[in-house]
């Protein structure tokens, strides 16, 4: 299968974003052809600073490699960098409703929170991301929950496309994780976990095991003091087992027998623990790229390039079924 898929460059990669979309993509590298990016095109339509952009892009290529994505297997890349993206973009927005976009449920939440930025290029996100997909004629997409939609929305476009220039793209299904599609938030576990909000709601890739202890001893959890699983009664414990389950590979079950007759004290010890222990070799591996510059730059470019054979082939022959040779 064809696999695609990316995360923006802005904030700190999570374990939301490792459990959901990451975990999945190294499983997924061993048997497909996979095309993971760097959304940076994305990443422009809320407030940031240009300054710091290009770096936030190297350390979200350095914490894909440090997390298992292999370059020689997989194909990694900057979008802005592969020019199709935008072009492709472009041509869908023509078969695009409006009223598809002014529904999805990312553009509501953004546009509540950036209420002086709202600007045409966050309504027309979803386009883009369609281009990014259809663009290497992508069949599946590992994604989190968040995500559904947009895939749902691209699914569409291919539809309409399909429909009125001829059998062209496959519809590409979203790929999710069996658990931990949607990780908590660790202050707030009815929000999602979230790079964009405070460092402490979240545990990103390479804290540091002092800081990982730290957010986990104070992470919100529930009245009464038994660890369970129960999703609408224990939304904190319920997000911290499920957290704890998947990195130490264990059933849910398993660690509330384990945890029976202890409080929430021990049990988010022993998380600090678990989580610090899984993510030792992504700080060792990320300590290591940080050095080697030139490696991280060969990558990209590669990348790139192999990217653009197929970006090229595919807009070549839209191109033609539009109108436009
Ligand atoms: P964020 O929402 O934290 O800014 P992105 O929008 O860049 O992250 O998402 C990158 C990938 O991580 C997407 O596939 C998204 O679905 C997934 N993802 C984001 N947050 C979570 C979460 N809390 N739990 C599971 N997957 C998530
Ligand atoms: N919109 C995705 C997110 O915020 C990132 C993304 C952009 C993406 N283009 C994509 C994910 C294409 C999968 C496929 O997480």
């Amino acid at each position: 299968m064809r696999i695609v898929s990316g995360i923006q460059p802005t904030g700190e990669i999570h374990i939301g974003n490792y459990l959901g979309a990451i975990k999945q993509w190294i499983s997924l590298q061993e048997e497909n052809e996979c095309i993971f990016f760097i959304a940076d095109l994305h990443a422009l339509t809320v407030p940031y600073n240009p300054k710091e952009l290009q770096d936030k892009i190297i350390e979200k290529l350095v914490c894909y490699v440090a997390a298992g994505i292999n370059p020689e297997k997989s194909i990694i890349f900057v979008q802005s960098k592969v020019k199709e993206h935008a072009e492709l973009c472009w041509l869908l927005n023509t078969l695009c409703p409006v009223g598809e976009l002014t529904r999805m449920t990312q553009y509501k939440d953004k546009s509540k929170k950036f209420k002086d930025n709202i600007n045409a290029g966050l309504l027309d996100y979803p386009v883009l991301m369609a281009a990014d997909i259809l663009l290497y004629k992508g069949q599946a997409v590992p994604v989190g929950k968040d995500q559904e939609q947009h895939v749902e929305l691209t699914r569409t476009i291919a539809r309409k496309f399909n429909q009125t220039f001829g059998q062209t793209f496959e519809e590409p299904k979203e790929l999710f994780p069996k658990s931990g599609a949607k990780i908590m938030s660790l202050t707030d576990p009815k929000k999602k976990m979230s790079k964009s909000d405070d460092p402490k709601s979240y545990i990103s890739l390479f804290d540091s095991p002092e800081n990982i202890t730290k957010k986990i001893m104070s992470a919100e959890t529930d009245s009464g003091k038994e660890v369970i699983y129960n999703v609408t009664k224990k939304p904190g414990i319920s997000n911290l087992l499920t957290i704890y389950s998947l990195l130490a590979d264990k059933p849910i079950k398993d660690i509330e027998k384990e945890f029976k007759s202890k409080g929430y004290g021990d049990f988010k010890k022993s998380l600090a623990k678990v989580l610090i222990d899984y993510l030792e070799p992504f700080r060792r591996k990320q300590k290591e790229l940080q050095t080697r510059d030139v490696y991280v730059k060969e990558i990209l470019e590669k990348g790139a390039s192999r990217a653009k054979t197929i970006a090229e082939t595919t807009m070549q022959e839209v191109n033609e079924k539009m109108g436009l040779i």
